[in-house]
């Protein structure tokens, strides 16, 4: 099984067990998880602690989750991409077991396993790449360049669509899937960059599918989508409780979508989870557009950290930051490392990659990160060969820094980690 379809996580958290047993630079620096790093809002504690123990929490719920929260997100989600009941009703919205839970139920209806293909942005989310690969479909990576901050290619996108067209195949392009603010790159799709996105999923008749678990997270400009009075026809969205309400514990996704598509959706969620956890959905309810003001000092928060963090890393000599955004930093590490192969423990005449700096930066320097090779396939793959300009990404230069479970002075602490590996990698 190639690397980005197994579950990556440990391999990392075992670099840093290593490291706490035997540190080297100072307490672990843990920005390997995109995850909050701060409890909940303190209403949203009073309100679970209210309703967890009420028989009404213990029942059977709705399978698309409590209409008045249906009804509560929607409002939410209407304040916050500017548009009315019209475009977007409560039955719009499905509340799911977590977004990635609506990922793979979103699979299951549009993608008859074995006879369909989506495509992909790489690097990739790696539970994106393993449900494609747990429901039989092909991911048709389209890459995305450093040179472009990590945005999809238009070009890539369209050329993969029409040769799929052409061809005649039975496997089919069922959706686009595209992450914004990304996981793992941190990019930030402009609402005019995604208004051309929907062009091209309209011109192929595929559902443009947006995972905006970080949507709290984007900045000032939500996308324009909602606002065309056909969106149902091509859109579907996904969120999550998970980052912006900081109970990834509780299990709060949401999927919006066609009325009909949702009814669809219901089947299948009834099979899978009969219905969301009902606690944290009852305790939200009367709170969401109360929260509207704490999310955003969270996100404000966050943005004056990627700020710093750019700082502190373009501040050590050959790294260099080349996206940020939501959770996520994506940056590249010094040249030079490339020739510190007997450093790194690397076989002489085997080519240094994102994997081994990841490993050294938490051995030697005690800062835990995802290495970028965790979200593409194995580079020994072939799946490459059918990846039109994915040398760039084989370069393998990036490593994925997470910001949201650490603090500024953490942020800070980084400079003389970084600058310590580049002294015992021998960069000046
Ligand atoms: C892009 C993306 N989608 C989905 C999820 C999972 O969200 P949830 O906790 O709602 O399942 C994550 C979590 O890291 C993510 O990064």
């Amino acid at each position: 099984m190639s690397r980005a379809l197994s579950y990556v996580a440990p391999a990392a958290k075992a670099w840093g067990a290593s490291y706490v047993a035997s540190p080297k630079a100072g307490p672990l620096l843990d920005m390997s998880q995109g995850v909050p790093g701060s409890a909940p809002a303190e209403p949203v504690l009073a309100s679970l602690l209210k309703v967890a123990g009420t028989h009404d929490a213990a029942k059977y719920g709705p399978i698309l989750g409590e209409p008045a929260l249906r009804s509560a997100l929607a409002e939410e989600l209407r304040h916050k991409y500017g548009v009315g009941a019209q475009q977007l009703s409560d039955a719009d919205v499905g509340i799911t077991t977590g977004c990635n839970m609506a990922f793979l139920v979103l699979l299951m209806l549009l993608c008859p396993p074995g006879e369909s293909s989506v495509l992909l942005p790489l690097p990739s989310y790696f539970n994106h790449a393993m449900s494609l690969s747990l429901q039989q479909v092909e991911p048709a990576y389209i890459p995305c360049s450093p040179k472009d901050g990590f945005t999809p290619s238009l070009p890539a996108a369209r050329a993969i669509l029409e040769t799929a067209r052409d061809s005649g195949s039975k496997v089919k392009p069922r959706a686009i899937v595209l992450v914004t603010p990304n996981n793992p790159t941190g990019a930030i799709y402009s609402p005019s960059l995604l208004e051309e996105w929907y062009a091209l999923a309209r011109e192929f008749d595929v559902p443009l599918v947006l995972d905006e678990t970080y949507r709290d997270f984007a900045g000032a400009q939500p996308h324009t989508l909602f606002e065309r009075p056909e969106w149902r026809e091509t859109l579907i969205t996904l969120g999550s409780f998970s980052k912006g309400y900081r109970i990834p514990g509780h299990r709060l996704g949401c999927i919006t979508a066609a009325p009909e598509l949702l009814a669809h959706i219901a089947t299948i969620c009834d099979c899978m989870q009969i219905c969301p956890p009902r606690a944290p959905q009852l305790a939200l309810i009367d709170l969401l557009p109360s929260l509207r003001e704490d999310l955003d000092e969270a996100a404000a928060a966050l943005r004056k950290r990627l700020q710093i963090f750019e700082e502190v890393v373009n501040s050590v000599p050959g790294w260099k930051l080349i996206s940020s955004g939501g959770f996520y930093a994506y940056v590249e590490f010094p040249e030079e490392f490339l020739s510190a192969q007997e450093q790194l423990g690397v076989k002489e005449g085997e080519k240094v990659g994102s994997e081994d700096v990841g490993r050294a930066l938490a051995l030697e320097a005690g800062v835990l990160t995802l290495p970028g090779c965790f979200f593409m396939p194995d580079l020994e793959d072939k799946v490459w060969g059918s990846i039109k300009g994915g040398d760039e990404m084989k370069r393998d230069r990036w490593i994925r820094f997470a910001v949201a479970n650490i603090d500024d002075e953490s942020v800070k602490a980084l400079g003389p980690r970084l600058q310590r590996l580049n002294e015992l990698l021998g960069v000046k």
